[in-house]
């Protein structure tokens, strides 16, 4: 690991060239420039605001689960948010920091008997990145259970959201270039017993449907209003299409996956083979769920 030493005129600050690789669920993505793990939130705070005064461009890495990285790396700095996670949990809420893992959050509200967040079992990533898009399933998103959310604005100052003001919409958020630093959902007393068969339930499907054990950034595109992705490549019979080593799962078609050695450029790939499949057999164009950096 080479270590850089960064300064901006009072600061001086140390950044590593990390394989981002490391940090996301395709196990694809070359090295950060500078990377940064602040331990808390007013650290990530500060982190941000001497990168931007350092003139360098800022990519805030959540869960890295609904991400590809060129192999090339990016320029500028990556700020991961993961060790900042701090959860309290008071009588209808959960108020928790960008960085808690979903996974987290579902257990913690099943274990208090607060309900809201069964839709979300077995929703990889942390809050923030959750937030950002807006993720979820089939039967609800994040943005449902949102009360407030605390961002830091683009300016530097802090600010409290409501729910309506993030501009929720089906995996997406406007919440543009703010950064999610926390927020409270709000959620419902209800049995424990019955949370958890719930949260069983969906994490059930979930395997059943999806390569769940293979290195994926879950689904790729989002669903064109009033039909699935996956069975619309599924139908064109998709499934088991590869390109260099990365893969359509055999198992759900909006799924690539990597067989272990796939670059990014391989995943681009196929995603333009599927993208102009669908096209031409469907005039339907799928959008991107997925970033791309
Ligand atoms: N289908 C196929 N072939 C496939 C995949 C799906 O025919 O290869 C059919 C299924 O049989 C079903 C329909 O398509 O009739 C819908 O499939 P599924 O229930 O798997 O849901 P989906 O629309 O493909 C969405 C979300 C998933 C979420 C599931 C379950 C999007 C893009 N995808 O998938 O979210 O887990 O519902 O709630 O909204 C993600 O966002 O990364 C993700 C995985």
């Amino acid at each position: 690991m080479t270590e850089h030493a960064m300064s901006d005129s009072s600061i001086q600050f140390l950044a590593t060239q990390e394989e981002l690789s490391g940090h996301t669920s395709f196990r694809i993505g070359g090295p950060a420039e500078f990377f940064f793990r602040p331990a808390c939130r007013p650290e990530l705070v500060r982190t941000i605001g001497r990168c931007r005064r350092a003139g360098l461009p800022v990519r805030v890495l959540g869960g890295g689960t609904n991400l590809l990285v060129s192999d090339r790396g990016v320029a500028g700095a990556v700020v991961a948010t993961t060790a900042v996670r701090h959860m309290s949990i008071s009588t209808r809420a959960i108020s928790a920091e960008c960085g808690t893992r979903i996974t987290q959050l579902v257990k913690a509200a099943a274990a208090c008997g607060l309900s809201g967040l069964e839709p979300l079992a077995g929703v990889p990533g942390t809050l923030g990145g959750a937030i950002r898009m807006n993720a979820g399933t089939g039967s609800g998103c994040i943005g449902d259970v949102i009360d407030e959310i605390t961002v830091l604005a683009p300016d530097g100052r802090l600010q409290n959201l409501r729910a309506s003001q993030a501009g929720f919409g089906y995996r997406s958020s406007k919440l543009g270039d703010c950064i999610v630093l926390a927020a409270r959902l709000k959620l419902q007393l209800s049995e424990p017993e019955r949370i958890r068969r719930a949260v069983l339930a969906n994490l059930g499907a979930k395997a059943e449907s999806q390569p769940l054990r293979e290195a994926s950034a879950g689904c790729i595109f989002k669903n064109p209003a009033g039909d699935s992705a996956g069975r619309i490549i599924d139908s064109l019979a998709l499934k088991g299409a590869a390109m260099g080593g990365a893969l359509i799962s055999p198992r759900h078609a909006n799924f690539i996956v990597n067989t272990g050695w796939a670059a990014s450029a391989d995943v681009l790939a196929l995603i333009e083979l599927v993208r102009n499949k669908v096209l031409h057999a469907t005039g339907v164009h799928l959008e991107l769920e997925i970033d791309v950096w």
